[in-house]
């Protein structure tokens, strides 16, 4: 193995799991989740979605997390360190080009809460909630400022470095952010009628299921784990070697599975509460929300306010966390310095944002296959390139990377997790990559 360069590491156990979760949660659990479990079955898509989570997220997750803290470097300087020679780097470039792909779709719906919280903050919710959400993403520049101040905030506090940006932010934000959803969730539970939602959300109707939906949940799981485009990779190479990854990782699907399921007890129920049909869609969040606020006087002005706000930090630790993977790439392989990569990546994925913005407005007519860009984008990331870079972490690490090797680093040398080693091991080299290649295949048969 070449030697480590001097680089920055998270100053402990607790910030090293608040930086992850800070990652994972976003708005994949509060907007993408709900509106998912919505649009799929309700319970039987949140059924699928935890086995998924178990058998393909969570080993993946283990997988980035030991090439990452075994390398100590980006996700293509791993595959340089781990495997010299070999073409493995050049396929670990599926992970510099998603992160940006991704960033540049996701910031759009960061801009979304930004104007949302802003929105929220004037009491602008009155009346027709739906038309005003209509109205702004269909409008060319209200969302396409807001997905502008979104991008320099993820790149000012990327600028700022891991000990002082990244690490400083997720530590205060995440618990915080936490409490005011759970104060969410017990509001909503008092609404006359929110009770069915809870019921959409327990009682499974399998009729609903297809490959299709499984596919998606996969996708999800993917996506709120922030998997297969090198971010937990390039998180757990900031981890010190005492650290676990173990302990790491459960901790942070647990607390992501939380979130979404708090999310989406915050959501369904008010959604019954209002008689609004639970598949309403990637407006779930923005639009029936803001229509059920409406309808409660103050309170609903102060929830509204707090909800939004809990978005917007939310989307922002997990942004930082996608541009930080490329950011990482060219400090360290290409030799930039933090600001010239930080700025020409926001600037490059800016731009792509600004095509995926105005396809709900001026480019709606823009389509592939049916979908706009900010489809295409959505659909590609989520239910293909992030499951692909699973798959070949889960590959590398179960069949490219000597057993002794990923022993050491799962154990920390042999010194925990012990007994769970021979699972997980089982787990990465055949269930995963076997799965996520079974959903591909049926998704594309059927
Ligand atoms: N996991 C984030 C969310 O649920 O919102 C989204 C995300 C972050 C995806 C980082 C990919 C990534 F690299």
């Amino acid at each position: 193995m070449e030697p480590m360069k001097a680089r920055e590491h998270f100053g402990s156990r607790m910030a090293v799991i608040m930086a992850m979760a800070g990652s994972a949660i976003g708005l994949g659990n509060i907007w993408r989740f709900p509106y998912l479990v919505g649009q799929n079955g309700g319970a039987a898509f949140i059924l699928v979605y935890l086995v998924a989570c178990v058998v393909l997220a969570l080993p993946v997750f283990m997988a980035e997390a030991i090439i990452g803290r075994r390398s100590g470097c980006n996700s293509f300087g791993a595959m340089r360190v781990l495997a010299p020679g070999t073409r493995w780097k050049w396929l670990a470039m599926v992970t510099v080009i998603t992160p940006m792909l991704i960033l540049s779709y996701y910031s759009v719906v960061g801009g979304w809460s930004v104007d949302y919280f802003i929105k929220s903050c004037a009491f602008r919710f009155t009346g027709d909630t739906s038309g005003i959400f209509g109205r702004f993403i269909s409008s060319t520049w209200e969302p396409l400022i807001t997905h502008t101040v979104f991008m320099a905030f993820t790149a000012g506090i990327v600028l700022l470095g891991v000990k002082k940006g990244i690490e400083k932010f997720t530590k205060i934000t995440m618990p915080m952010l936490f409490v005011l959803i759970v104060a969410i969730v017990i509001y909503g539970l008092t609404i006359p009628g929110s009770w069915k939602g809870v019921e959409y959300m327990v009682k499974p109707d399998f009729s609903k299921l297809d490959a299709n939906v499984v596919a998606t949940a996969m996708g999800q799981a993917f996506f709120s784990l922030s998997l297969g485009v090198g971010t937990i990779l390039t998180y757990a190479s900031y981890m010190q070697k005492q650290e676990n990854i173990v302990t790491s990782g459960v901790c942070t699907a647990s607390f992501d599975l939380l979130f979404a399921l708090l999310a989406g007890f915050a959501v369904m129920p008010a959604v019954f509460a209002a008689g609004i049909a639970p598949e309403e869609g990637a407006g779930l969040v923005f639009q029936t929300l803001p229509f059920i606020f409406s309808h409660m006087g103050w309170a609903g002005a102060i929830v509204s306010i707090l909800f939004f706000f809990s978005i917007l930090i939310a989307a922002l630790t997990s942004s930082i966390s996608v541009l930080e993977v490329g950011v990482a790439y060219l400090v360290e392989e290409k030799g930039w310095t933090r600001v010239r990569s930080t700025l020409v990546l926001a600037l490059a994925t800016w731009a792509l944002g600004v095509l995926c913005s105005l396809s709900f407005g001026p480019l709606s007519g823009v389509k592939l296959l049916g979908l706009g860009f900010f489809d295409i984008f959505d659909n590609l990331c989520s239910n293909w390139l992030m499951p692909f870079g699973g798959l070949l972490f889960s590959l590398f690490v179960g069949w490219k990377m000597s057993k002794a090797d990923v022993r050491d680093e799962f154990t920390n040398g042999g010194t925990r997790n012990v007994g769970l080693f021979n699972a997980v091991y089982f787990l990465l080299r055949y269930v995963a990559p076997v799965g996520i290649l079974v959903v591909f295949v049926t998704n594309l048969l059927f």
